[in-house]
């Protein structure tokens, strides 16, 4: 197991994050265990498939979200394009397995967000319901961030390596919306506690998941 990578002061907003990215820290408390990307590499067509339905999985998330929010012009507003988004990565990663000579393949079972769904606190209002939802999307946006950081530099493919940091671009932006949406429907202080919690229990939970190579996350 790694040693969880405590730092003093999580960072909340866009900069304080993209300083921490620079610093290859994120606001993440744990980072990926440096034989992922290794065995990653060695299952290129099980990592693309797996990565093709996380793009549609968080395109389906914010359609939920949509739906369940209708109320809320804001919302409607940033997500709407982030769907748009999501859905243009998962054709792209449907490209590239196409270039290879792969197929989609089936969805595999995704043990990482089954166990951070138990972070999700239940009850409470409408609004921290919502609180709850976005800053999950953010999370995940945040390690797969990491992840598409971790691919652009170190995986041989070149082609993988522009695209790959193309992605990690992107979702570094929709991180943003998701933690800017949540502070508009709770304080900035719940938020940030909160975000606090979310980011030291995925440290736990990334450090109890086997390290597998045919898993994005
Ligand atoms: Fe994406
Ligand atoms: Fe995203």
């Amino acid at each position: 197991m790694l040693e969880v990578f405590f730092i003093k002061d999580v960072p909340f907003t866009f900069e304080e994050m993209m300083m921490d990215f620079k610093n290859n820290v994120l606001g993440l408390q744990l980072p990926t265990d440096p034989r992922w990307v290794d065995i990653a590499q060695m299952s290129i067509e099980d990592i693309l498939v797996d990565h093709a339905y996380c793009e549609q999985k968080a395109a389906s998330s914010c359609i939920s979200l949509i739906v369940q929010y209708p109320e809320r012009a804001k919302l409607i507003e940033m997500l709407v394009p982030v769907v748009s988004e999501e859905w243009s990565h998962f054709e792209r990663v449907i490209e590239q397995l196409r270039k290879r000579g792969y197929e989609l393949g089936k969805m595999r079972k995704d043990e990482y967000v089954i166990a951070l769904n138990g972070i999700l606190k239940k009850g409470g209002t409408r609004e921290q319901q919502l609180v709850e939802k976005l800053l999950m999307n953010a999370l995940i946006e945040a390690r797969s961030c990491e992840r598409f950081k971790i691919l652009s530099q170190n995986i041989k493919d070149e082609e993988l390596q522009k695209f790959y940091y193309e992605l990690m671009v992107s979702e570094a932006g929709h991180y943003r919306n998701f933690i800017s949406l949540a502070k508009e429907y709770m304080p900035e202080d719940y938020v940030q506690q909160r975000w606090k919690e979310f980011l030291f229990a995925e440290a736990n939970i990334l450090s109890e998941l086997n390290v597998r190579g045919d898993r994005m996350h």
